[in-house]
């Protein structure tokens, strides 16, 4: 048996710009999804998750079929492509990383199952790389390269600058007083639904009409029609935050920090239209009760926010958040990692 653990991921800031050459700079979560994977001879693939009932099996060239497991059959043909496996596979997966979140769920299970059909020494950017086709080719999402990219490259207390075009990176580590709260905002959200490839066809209908092989290149946007312009602006000033939030979190700034995620926000409410007014309504909350930073993470239309907390607040800031908003959740604290956090790599797995 080979066994893998992957987290999920939080994006601290650098919103929809992985597929337009822009900088991220996701976070790993303290959660993450184990894989247990046993080779089988019987030309068939099967899978079983410990959250939820049913085992789904699948030929070894069946195509997708809309349900979860395809993220698992899409990985193991992915992984056959390459010679990492030859026959099918039984994987069992065991996952704390809420689906359909918004913190890359099915980025871990891709990446994760990949890991456990990889040999030993397997470049990681190669194998993130692969789970990114099996979602835009197998899955059938549009997706960018960042999330595959977070979950492969860091672990728990980590932080990837990344740059989407040359995918050249730096993992950083966060100072001691950093805290990030992460929580559901209990508006549901679908990325499979086109909503996501429609932002992404505004975006490369942008670029082309400026003549760029990537959006946050910018220049001048007045040729764009009204449509777009909000769109472009949204990229080129979004690329510049996050490369000002990456010195701010190496410079150990956390006011600097903060004040570009809430811009990010603004942006991503008023240019890039993907917020909604609960989730606004959770940032302005956040931010009025002292917040550092606040905003929404991932592609939006729901989903997840992230908040810089405030250095001195207490294990009661995060409730008294969520009193006045009864159907918002926490899905995890990121920060220095603790001695306690989860394991990094299969030696640390029972198997
Ligand atoms: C999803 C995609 C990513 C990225 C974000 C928006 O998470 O999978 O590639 O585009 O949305 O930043």
């Amino acid at each position: 048996m080979r066994t893998s653990w992957t987290p999920g991921r939080v994006n601290l800031i650098g919103e929809w710009i992985d597929f337009n050459g822009g900088w991220v700079l996701p976070a790993a979560l303290p959660l993450g999804v184990t894989v247990r994977l046993t080779p089988s001879d019987d030309g068939i693939d099967t899978v079983r998750s410990v959250q939820f009932e049913g085992l789904s099996s699948a030929t070894l060239d069946q195509g997708a079929s809309g349900h979860w497991a395809d993220y698992v059959f899409g990985a193991l043909q992915a992984a056959r492509t390459r010679g990492w496996l030859t026959g099918g596979a039984e994987v069992s997966l065991d996952s704390d990383i809420p689906a359909g979140a918004g913190v890359s769920s099915s980025a871990a299970v891709t990446v994760g199952v990949l890991r456990a059909t990889a040999p030993d020494g397997t470049d990681l950017t190669e194998l993130a790389t692969l789970a990114r086709q099996v979602e835009n080719h197998f899955v059938g999402v549009p997706c960018g390269i960042m999330d595959q990219m977070a979950v492969a490259h860091t672990g728990p207390g980590e932080a990837l600058a990344l740059n989407t075009r040359t995918l050249e990176f730096d993992r950083l580590a966060f100072p001691a007083d950093w805290r990030f709260a992460v929580l559901h905002s209990g508006v549901d959200r679908k990325l499979a639904d086109g909503r996501y490839g429609a932002r992404r066809e505004a975006c490369e209908s942008s670029a082309r009409q400026l003549g760029l092989d990537y959006l946050c290149d910018g220049g001048d946007l007045s040729a764009l029609p009204q449509d777009l312009l909000p769109v472009a602006r949204h990229a080129v000033s979004e690329d510049k935050r996050t490369q000002d939030a990456i010195d701010a979190l190496k410079a150990g700034d956390g006011e600097r920090f903060g004040t570009l995620m809430t811009q990010s926000h603004a942006s991503l409410r008023d240019d890039f239209q993907v917020s909604t007014p609960r989730i606004d309504a959770l940032i302005d909350d956040a931010l009025g009760l002292g917040a550092l930073g606040a905003r929404l993470t991932g592609a939006g239309f729901g989903g997840c926010v992230v908040i810089l907390l405030p250095p001195e607040a207490g294990e009661a800031w995060t409730g008294r958040l969520l009193d006045r908003h009864p159907k918002a959740w926490s899905v995890a604290e990121v920060g220095a990692r603790a001695d306690d956090a989860v394991p990094q790599n299969v030696e640390d797995l029972p198997s």
